[in-house]
């Protein structure tokens, strides 16, 4: 408790001090100190992932690889893309890392939450991702990750099980538990700011009720242990509640319910989510807008995928499934915009299907068939056939996400992130129309940062 009521103290004399800089402009802000925290040489940024699995341990045995050796962060865009100030012929770019206060990826500290006790090399020998050496070259550090003990029900992920779970009575005392986790891990590991990401299984189907509404009725309801409560809820509130900010990388419905938006105000917390934009989905939503864009129609998307893996597992079961395929049905239609353009995309049929398929392991294979037409409604096809990585794709993402949060969070943002759409599947906007469109979601992302920088936004005009 302690912890939450200094965080909340330094951000409430933040917001008052600030009213009072342009009369007092040798005041010092705490928000502003609090900002530049993190360029000392010691700043300890703690990252607590849910789930010890595939894209867990690719990024943090990633990101040990990459500090060990001065290796690029591929596929990040905090740590590699540069960002335009001012007009096209100034010609001036800066790297993101350089124009806006992050955390150096060299910052970071782990820990991780899994039902499977392995820890995090084992766990990254069993998901098969990354090579023996890559592995064996911070086979120490990785040894030393060993899961807390996880709030987990099978009632809410059919195909996986382990033993390393906590015991407790009610969903509100499994919540108590870990928050004490979060502060333990906070003291203990001397970090500065702490961020929360979800990389567990998928979990079933869950529609937000009432009992997700309002915070007293959450609370209740953790409480009595209903079951419209998931592991991934009690996670999501449990880092809110705590004040550290939290992202939800899986489908699962978590901090997406107006109960932990609110709470998410209230404590001043940033939240985003949900469910990675990596493969397939990140392809529909950079083709769909150049399809709109040169108003050609769609008959039909057909979106199938080969997996292999432990997540490909667990969505073999069809409530896991349902989840999932709910997240990436739902990003044609608001790009397309069928009620704007009926004769174009008013009729199109959207089928997505996962199938598990042991020998693939961690390299998915997706294939979409693109039933488009166009002059005088001739047909033509698009066939996309994606052979990816799905955790090497997933990895930068959590880097960039914990980044962002953490720099959030000192920046005194809180609530839904929306501006971090861009990297999710199901973005969370708080009642905003979901905007899926990969181009807006990176250019929102970007001027986002130069707001924050006081720098004009860049429209393209000049
Ligand atoms: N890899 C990608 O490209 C990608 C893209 C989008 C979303 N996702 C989502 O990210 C999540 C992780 O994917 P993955 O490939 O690492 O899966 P994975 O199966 O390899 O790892 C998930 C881990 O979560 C653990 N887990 C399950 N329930 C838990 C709980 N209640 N508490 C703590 N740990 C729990 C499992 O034991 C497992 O070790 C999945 O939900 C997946 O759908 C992945």
């Amino acid at each position: 408790m302690y912890h939450i009521f200094y965080n909340n103290k330094i951000f409430y004399t933040f917001k008052i001090l600030k009213q009072f800089k342009h009369s007092y402009p040798n005041i010092r802000i705490y928000g502003e100190l609090m900002r530049f925290e993190n360029r000392k040489k010691d700043y300890r940024l703690g990252v607590m992932l849910v789930g010890l699995g595939a894209v867990s341990t690719t990024f943090i045995a990633g990101t040990f690889i990459s500090r060990k050796k001065s290796k690029p962060y591929f596929g990040s865009l905090t740590q590699e893309q540069t960002i335009r100030i001012g007009k096209r012929e100034e010609n001036k770019f800066i790297k993101i890392k350089d124009f806006v206060d992050l955390a150096d990826p060299k910052q970071l500290i782990f820990a991780a939450w899994d039902p499977i006790a392995d820890d995090a090399y084992a766990a990254a020998k069993k998901a098969g991702v990354l090579n023996d050496k890559d592995l064996n070259s911070v086979r120490k550090e990785l040894k030393e990750i060993r899961p807390m003990k996880a709030v987990f029900d099978r009632n809410y992920v059919r195909n996986l099980d382990g033993p390393n779970k906590k015991r407790y009575k009610s969903k509100m005392d499994a919540a108590k538990m870990l928050i004490e986790d979060i502060l333990n891990f906070k003291e203990k590991k001397k970090c500065n700011n702490v961020v929360m990401i979800n990389c567990a299984s998928t979990e079933s189907y869950i529609e937000s009720s009432d009992k997700h509404a309002f915070l007293d009725r959450f609370e209740k309801a953790l409480a009595k242990n209903s079951e419209e409560i998931s592991p991934a809820m009690i996670y999501a509130y449990s880092a809110i509640k705590a004040g550290i900010p939290y992202a939800n990388g899986a489908p699962s419905l978590a901090a997406d319910i107006p109960s932990l938006v609110s709470l998410s105000k209230q404590m001043m917390v940033p939240i985003a989510g949900k469910d990675f934009k990596t493969g397939q989905t990140f392809m529909k939503t950079v083709i769909a807008p150049a399809l709109k864009a040169r108003m050609l129609g769609l008959r039909g998307w057909f979106s199938t995928n080969i997996l292999g893996n432990r997540d490909g597992e667990v969505l073999a079961d069809p409530s896991s499934f349902r989840t999932k395929e709910k997240s990436k049905l739902s990003v044609l239609n608001s790009i397309l915009q069928p009620q704007l353009y009926p004769h174009l995309y008013g009729d199109y049929h959207h089928q997505v299907h996962i199938n598990y398929y042991k020998p693939r392991g961690d390299d998915k294979e997706g294939w979409d068939n693109i039933d488009i037409f166009g002059w005088l409604g001739y047909p033509m096809q698009i066939k996309v056939n994606f052979l990816c990585k799905d955790s090497i794709l997933a990895a930068p993402i959590v880097l960039d996400l914990v980044l962002f949060l953490d720099f959030a969070k000192r920046h005194g943002l809180y609530g839904v992130q929306d501006w971090l759409s861009f990297y999710f599947k199901s973005p969370m906007t708080d009642g905003k129309p979901v905007e899926h469109d990969f181009f807006i979601q990176h250019m929102k992302l970007k001027n986002t940062l130069r707001k924050i920088k006081k720098e004009k936004p860049i429209t393209h005009l000049e």
